[in-house]
């Protein structure tokens, strides 16, 4: 697990960007995991700037988002589908058929969470995920006790989920009660991991995730099992880990890995 513990919030979503860059550039045709959350907004900000400067071009990958919400209609605009057209899709012109999110407007849930892993499996696989986190750990929407070999599915969301998700909604206080999301399994399926947390509110289960027991009570501790996760953190998300400067010598700066 690479621990990168960055100057500020800024500079933890110019790291995070600059993977996801390097590895379009590296596989302009790559498929891409994609997360939502007031978190990632700048890392699409910036990506959006990079669109429409010629550094960046997105046109040949492919895109599976992690999540979307039960029972939201087709365009609604805090469905996760519209919030990714408007934060990254629309700039980057990409084809509609290259775009994936779970479909939580279905008739039937259960086929539509099948037909979504046999859709990644067909695209051969998430080159790169990237991941937010929830307050209490959760990744996608695998809220505490997911199993850790879950797939994708309908979950229940937690009262502090909806609660924290509330401020996106209009009505403030209606997030859904349900999600479609990828499982954790599915996540660690991925052959690279990349997750971002800034801001105090997620430091503690950021300390769970990285220095806590792998346990479903904590779903990002998962990322302890995979071969190639990177956390990128600011100071503030950063503050109740006990090995800080253990991750400082070896990434000075957040950067690179002296060795
Ligand atoms: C939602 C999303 C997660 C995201 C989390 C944190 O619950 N399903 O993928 O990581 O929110 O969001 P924020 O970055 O807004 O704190």
């Amino acid at each position: 697990m690479r621990v990168l513990i960055c100057q500020d919030a800024e500079t933890a979503a110019l790291r995070t960007a600059d993977q996801l860059c390097d590895q379009v550039q590296a596989r302009p045709d790559c498929v891409l995991g994609l997360a939502t959350g007031e978190t990632m907004e700048p890392v699409y900000a910036l990506l959006r700037t990079r669109i429409a400067t010629r550094q960046l071009n997105l046109l040949q990958v492919t895109t599976f988002n992690l999540d979307e919400y039960v029972g939201l209609p087709k365009g609604h605009p805090e469905s996760y589908r519209a919030t990714m057209q408007r934060l990254l899709f629309d700039s980057a012109g990409l084809p509609e058929k290259q775009i994936h999110l779970p479909d939580g407007d279905a008739p039937d849930l259960v086929a539509a969470a099948a037909n979504y892993e046999a859709a990644i499996r067909a695209a051969g696989g998430i080159d790169l995920q990237l991941l937010g986190i929830g307050e209490n750990g959760h990744i996608g929407f695998n809220e505490p006790t997911s199993s850790l070999g879950s797939r994708t599915r309908v979950k229940t969301l937690t009262q502090s989920t909806r609660k924290a998700n509330a401020r996106f909604f209009s009505n403030n206080g209606e997030a859904p009660l349900f999600a479609i999301t990828m499982g954790i399994a599915t996540v660690l399926d991925a052959r690279c991991c990349i997750l971002l947390a800034t801001g105090p509110k997620k430091a503690a289960a950021i300390a769970a995730a990285i220095e806590g027991p792998v346990s479903a009570v904590c779903p990002a501790s998962a990322l302890q099992l995979h071969p190639a996760a990177t956390i990128i953190l600011d100071p503030e998300a950063a503050t109740e880990l006990k090995l800080q400067s253990y991750y400082k010598t070896v990434h000075p700066s957040g950067g690179d890995a002296l060795f």
